[in-house]
């Protein structure tokens, strides 16, 4: 159990103290600093509910990924009764690997040090020479299974925690899943990853990108400027401060650090459309002329019997398509301009995954909706891949201001500066808006960010959870 002296670091700062409310500033030491990484590890990555993998990524009995929550690896696995599985791939004998690939087929792993065996569901099966009982008499067999961790199948997409007694999968997302099932949950066939995901490690404190993810809409005019002088976003250089994408909106955000961006249809109509009178245009009309990013004009009936009717409507007025989930993955379900000067949708997730305080591993998953046209599917890869993949010009643009911040905090003067949140909306949710949890309408500002970081500070300082 953790206990309050542990919110106090080796010189006697206290973890709260790195947050100032009233003048809303985050210490920038908080981009390098191992004791406070290792106290994120157990506060945040062993307690809150994580993005893992996709079902499509394995689809049949046996087949696994090795993936990472926090600096502990774990095996996702399916078993034969089509139940997944999270355990730690760490053998309970003497603490080898078990899996040492990435991904694959098994009905059995087996650990290659002293040979002891599990099913895909973390059971251990036994010990190699039977009749000399190589597990000892100490542990009955099912007391020697593979660590599990809890686990939730949302969308398709494959959350886990260590949090077993903890709060669901549901609570966690809270308000914010009205919104999120607008994205996971929308049609019969339902989404699928296009292969393993994209994965770079970034010379940068994990915080840095998973802060941006909550959704800084700000940076978008100038971090992202190329984009627009060059045409990719928008039509000309006057256009730069109106076209930059979706700089007045409705951020939702959350009291556990989850925030979406719901675009107004007039932004993505007039970037990509070339219409800016939308005024006659009734919800199905708008849905059929430029569908959500992803789904093809003969899927859009399917919305309706996904949604419930207020959801439909926003879906074609302000549509969520940029965003995070606390801790660490961004959502960009979005339209992006291809290289032929028409547009096509670009549905992506990353997750930061921390390694050490100074890197982060970056994944980067590519999804289709499974039912779509193959042309649809190829198409939207390579505007996935342009855009928001590793090598996207969007992404290059994003990863490319978190190491230098990193990097300031590495000095010792540098580190004495702070992030700084002074710009807010301040919660006005507009009288006929039809979800729920934080909204903030107009120019983006702090507000979502903030959010992120008041969680982010709950987590780290409680008490014995
Ligand atoms: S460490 Fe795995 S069998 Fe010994
Ligand atoms: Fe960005």
């Amino acid at each position: 159990m953790l206990t309050e002296s542990k919110s106090v670091l080796a010189d006697g700062t206290r973890v709260e103290d790195l947050i100032n409310r009233e003048t809303r500033e985050v210490s920038m030491r908080v981009l390098h600093d191992r004791e406070l990484y290792e106290l994120e590890l157990e506060r945040l990555f062993a307690k809150t509910w994580l993005l893992l993998a996709h079902d499509s990524e394995i689809p049949k009995s046996g087949d696994f990924v090795v993936r990472a929550m926090g600096e502990d690896q774990v095996i996702v696995s399916r078993d034969r009764t089509n139940e997944v599985h999270v355990m730690l791939n760490v053998c309970p004998h003497r603490g080898m690997r078990i899996c040492m690939g990435e991904a694959g087929n098994a009905q059995v792993h087996r650990c290659i040090y002293h040979g002891w065996a599990f099913k895909p569901n973390g059971d251990f099966i036994g010990a190699p020479i039977e009749r000399e009982q190589m597990h000892g008499d100490v542990f009955a067999k099912s007391e020697l299974g593979l660590r599990k961790a809890r686990v939730a199948v949302y969308g398709g997409l494959i959350f886990a925690t260590w949090n077993i007694e903890g709060p669901s999968f549901d609570d966690f997302l809270g308000e914010m899943k009205w919104y999120l099932d607008m994205l996971f949950c929308r049609t019969d066939g339902g989404l699928e990853c296009v292969g393993p995901p994209q994965r770079f490690i970034v010379p940068a404190n994990w915080k840095a990108a998973a802060e941006q993810s909550a959704s800084d809409g700000f940076h978008t005019l100038t971090a992202h400027r190329s984009l627009m002088e060059t045409g990719q976003f928008g039509n000309d250089e006057e256009s730069i401060y109106a076209n930059a994408p979706a700089m007045y909106g409705i951020d939702i955000g959350s009291p556990h650090g989850h925030s979406l961006r719901c675009i107004p249809a007039e932004t993505t109509f007039s970037m990509f459309m070339g219409m800016s009178d939308l005024k006659n245009l009734g919800t199905e009309e708008r849905l059929q002329l430029l569908p959500p990013p992803g789904i093809p004009k003969e899927l859009v009936p399917q919305l309706k019997t996904h949604m419930d009717a207020k959801q439909y409507e926003l879906l074609a007025k302000a549509p969520p398509q940029v965003g995070g989930m606390f801790p660490n993955v961004l959502i960009a379900f979005i339209y992006a301009p291809r290289e032929d000067g028409k547009y096509g949708g670009a549905l992506t997730l990353h997750t930061y995954v921390p390694k050490g305080p100074d890197h982060v591993e970056f994944l980067n998953w590519i999804f289709v909706e499974k039912d779509a046209p193959e042309q649809m599917k190829r198409d939207m890869v390579a505007n996935a891949v342009r855009t928001t993949g590793t090598s996207g010009t969007i992404e290059q643009d994003d990863s490319d201001m978190w190491p230098h911040q990193s990097r300031a905090a590495r000095g010792v003067i540098g580190r004495q500066g702070t992030f700084k949140y002074g710009a807010m909306l301040g919660q006005n949710k507009p009288a006929d808006w039809p979800g729920g949890a934080y909204v903030y309408e107009g120019f983006t500002k702090d507000d979502t960010q903030w959010d992120w970081w008041q969680y982010y500070f709950q987590l780290m300082t409680a008490n014995n959870k």
